[in-house]
């Protein structure tokens, strides 16, 4: 059945990536994308796709009671991806990360909750888990890990995970929670770890790696990523969380070697700093839920291919992300690294 869909956070990396992915995958459906444009939003991710008729762009925040009513009037279900995302800059100055992502949630859950049968699809994160240790491999998050967040942005995003279940529970809203683990692909803003990274290195400059490089992250290309939300989207049983994953565990220093490797780069390339406050060890998820119950199976994530395709994306668009380095990034850069 076509459905129009309401995505918020559209510009950003994941949910530009996923606006392209469900043009193609599902051309009779419409998408109104509701983005601010923070800092991490980018118009420009989403230049090949600006004049379709199937796509509308509005520049809004989710936290705008009366623009979100119109919107979620006009709309089927929304997909909601509109965060602050980084860590880092939860630690510098968490504020933003309440407004948004707390109160933000919950302006979009009032105005849902008030259409019959409006479908809610919450983007959240493996980070809402906590973290696990590095000598035990053999534990992973499930859906019934306990919530246990350890950064101002993982405890943001735990609390809107905690609100959406609660409008499930109280008002009966017809909703899913995803929690992906770490995502790799183009057009993700070179704060992270991977851009940031492969943009130092094309720019001869050293890459920051925190503390002595030990900590796992598990690593799941964007697309894949976008594929598990269209599946939860279509056959995901409302109230339940799914968690989402590559199975693809590597330490911080393992990353970067593969990085380095990629882009014919010596460790000397290695500038090791002081470790992230509070830096969570391990993230690991399963995802035997969503694959079992809803066939998804990630794909494109295989490394070293997915890993050298990345390093390849930004090498050849360096015009965008020269642009986004550029301004504010240059403050933040200094500030956070010195
Ligand atoms: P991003 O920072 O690249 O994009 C966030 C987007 O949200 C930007 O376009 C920004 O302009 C918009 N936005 C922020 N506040 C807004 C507001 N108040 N109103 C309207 N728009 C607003 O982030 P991302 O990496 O694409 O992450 C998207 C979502 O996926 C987030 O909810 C994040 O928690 C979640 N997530 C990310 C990852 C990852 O590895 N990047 C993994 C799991 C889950
Ligand atoms: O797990 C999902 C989460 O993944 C998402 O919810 C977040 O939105 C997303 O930002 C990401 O969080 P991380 O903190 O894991 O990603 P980041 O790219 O910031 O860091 C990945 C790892 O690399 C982490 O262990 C810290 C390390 N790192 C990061 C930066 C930016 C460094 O060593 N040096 C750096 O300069």
């Amino acid at each position: 059945m076509s459905q129009h869909l309401l995505v918020t956070g559209g510009c950003g990396f994941i949910g530009s990536n996923f606006i392209r992915f469900v043009l193609e995958q599902r051309p009779d459906w419409q998408i109104t994308n509701l983005d601010s444009l923070t800092y991490s939003g980018n118009g420009e991710n989403l230049a090949d796709v600006a004049d379709l008729d199937q796509y509308h762009f509005v520049h809004g925040d989710i936290r705008d009671d009366e623009l979100v009513k119109q919107l979620i009037e006009k709309t089927d279900a929304i997909i909601h991806f509109a965060a602050e995302s980084h860590v880092d800059r939860s630690i510098l100055d968490s504020k933003p990360f309440i407004e948004s992502n707390v109160l933000g949630t919950q302006v979009l859950l009032d105005a849902a909750r008030r259409k019959e049968d409006y479908r809610f699809i919450h983007i959240s994160t493996d980070e809402v888990y906590g973290d696990l240790p590095l000598d035990r491999p053999d534990l992973l998050f499930t859906e019934d890990s306990p919530i246990c967040t350890h950064s101002p942005y993982s405890a943001s995003k735990a609390a809107s995970d905690l609100l959406v279940g609660a409008y499930h529970h109280t008002f009966g809203l017809n909703m899913n929670i995803t929690r992906c683990s770490n995502n790799f692909g183009p057009y993700q803003f070179p704060e992270k770890v991977i851009p940031l990274f492969v943009t130092n290195l094309i720019e001869n400059e050293k890459v920051p790696l925190y503390g002595d490089g030990s900590n796992i992250r598990d690593w799941l290309h964007v697309i894949d990523h976008c594929e598990a939300i269209l599946a939860v989207f279509e056959k995901g049983t409302s109230g339940e969380v799914y968690n989402i994953s590559g199975n693809n565990e590597r330490s911080n220093l393992e990353l970067t070697g593969a990085i380095l490797d990629a882009m014919g780069k010596g460790k000397d390339m290695i500038r090791p700093v002081e470790d992230r406050l509070g830096h969570d060890r391990r993230y690991a998820i399963d995802a035997s839920k969503i694959k079992t119950q809803l066939g998804w199976e990630p794909t494109r994530s295989a490394w070293p291919q997915a890993l050298e395709q990345t390093v390849q994306w930004y090498i050849t668009h360096a015009t965008w992300w020269q642009r986004v380095k550029t301004g504010e990034y240059r403050t933040y850069y200094q500030k956070q690294y010195g």
